[in-house]
């Protein structure tokens, strides 16, 4: 009896943790590796198969020959104490030799195929945006649409998009799952990621290189737009801001005028700073501070307050503004769509 509830104890704590390994693997997380969503993560996705399938055909083989090798050279009762040993058989060397390197060759010939196929020159029809990994958010800017945006790419369905990664300040790394392999961000080198998003929605990502205190929090979104809607969101992007309203918008808009804001951010029409995000249609943006909270009058006011009690080490200092006003700033921010 006794053993028979350690086995079942042993049993179910084998269950438990195979259930929470394979429940850190789900298939449809929102940066699941294994459902592409773009020409480039289908290829990688490619590739992964070939690996897996591989590594699984091998294991199985390894498996079966050690099983077989374990029961027919079991220590048996009256039997020699060693089995024959065998030494410098030249057959099995070379075989083994062989062997790895005919393994080697079916994963390296179709990787190197997609290497070159995802490293080609981008087609004509490109879409151009400069990513810009910056600690710790990111900076859009698609030079032939005159569009900058922070931290939510947009990009039509069915269209190629040419991303050229470059940073200011140290090694990050672009990467959406679903869309397209980690590309490193690295100072004074042009990386290039092309990829068509097959399907409108919502993508996650995440800067996939440490790069310092708010690594983790340096989140992305990529926004795939069917044609249409990616031409109305670049005609209200380069829209001219709307005056705000009388109210708290009206004075949120000469608050952020007189204060330290104007020093980092660009708002069109009313301040040229470069070194935080631009803010010209803030409003349109879902989230805020690299896609770590919702965008609502709470969440900005909260921001604006104390940016660093959100997201630790952010080179935004604090502005010294009362809930009052941080509430007006983040009514008028909002209000720019
Ligand atoms: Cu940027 Cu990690």
């Amino acid at each position: 009896m006794w053993c028979y509830s350690l086995t079942r104890r042993r049993l179910l704590r084998g269950a438990l943790g195979l259930t929470l390994a394979l429940g850190g693997c789900a298939w449809d997380t929102p940066m699941s590796t294994v459902v592409p969503r773009s020409d480039v993560a289908r290829e990688i996705l490619h590739v992964y198969g070939i690996i897996t399938w591989v590594a699984l055909g091998i294991a199985l083989l390894v498996g079966i020959a050690l099983a077989w090798v374990i029961v027919r050279f079991r220590e048996r009762p009256g039997a020699a104490a060693l089995p024959t040993q065998i030494r410098g058989h030249s057959l099995l060397e070379i075989a083994w030799t062989i062997a790895p390197a005919i393994v080697l060759l079916v994963i390296a010939i179709p990787t190197i195929q997609v290497i070159f196929r995802t490293q080609a020159a981008p087609p004509r029809d490109a879409l151009q945006v400069r990513v810009l990994g910056r600690q710790w958010w990111w900076e859009f800017r698609y030079p032939t649409l005159e569009v900058v945006t922070a931290n939510e790419l947009h990009v039509p369905a069915g269209q190629p998009v040419a991303l050229t990664l470059d940073g200011p300040d140290v090694i990050h790394s672009f990467w959406v799952p679903m869309l397209g392999g980690k590309r490193d961000v690295v100072p004074g080198r042009l990386n290039r990621l092309i990829f068509t998003a097959e399907t409108p929605g919502e993508y996650r990502g995440q800067c996939a290189e440490f790069c310092g205190v708010s690594h983790a929090n340096m989140g992305m979104r990529v926004i795939v737009d069917a044609p249409d809607a990616f031409a109305r969101w670049v005609a209200a992007q380069k829209a001219e801001p709307a005056e705000p309203a009388a109210g708290p918008a009206a004075d949120g808009k000469a608050i952020f005028a007189r204060s330290a804001c104007v020093g980092c951010h660009t708002i069109r029409g009313v301040s040229s700073g470069v070194l935080g995000p631009d803010l010209t249609t803030f409003g349109s943006r879902r989230t805020l501070a690299a896609g770590l909270l919702p965008v609502t009058v709470d969440t900005v006011a909260a921001w604006l307050k104390n940016p660093t009690a959100l997201k630790p080490d952010a080179k935004m200092p604090p502005l010294g503004l009362t809930d009052e006003q941080a509430r007006a700033v983040a009514t008028y921010l909002i209000g720019l769509k």
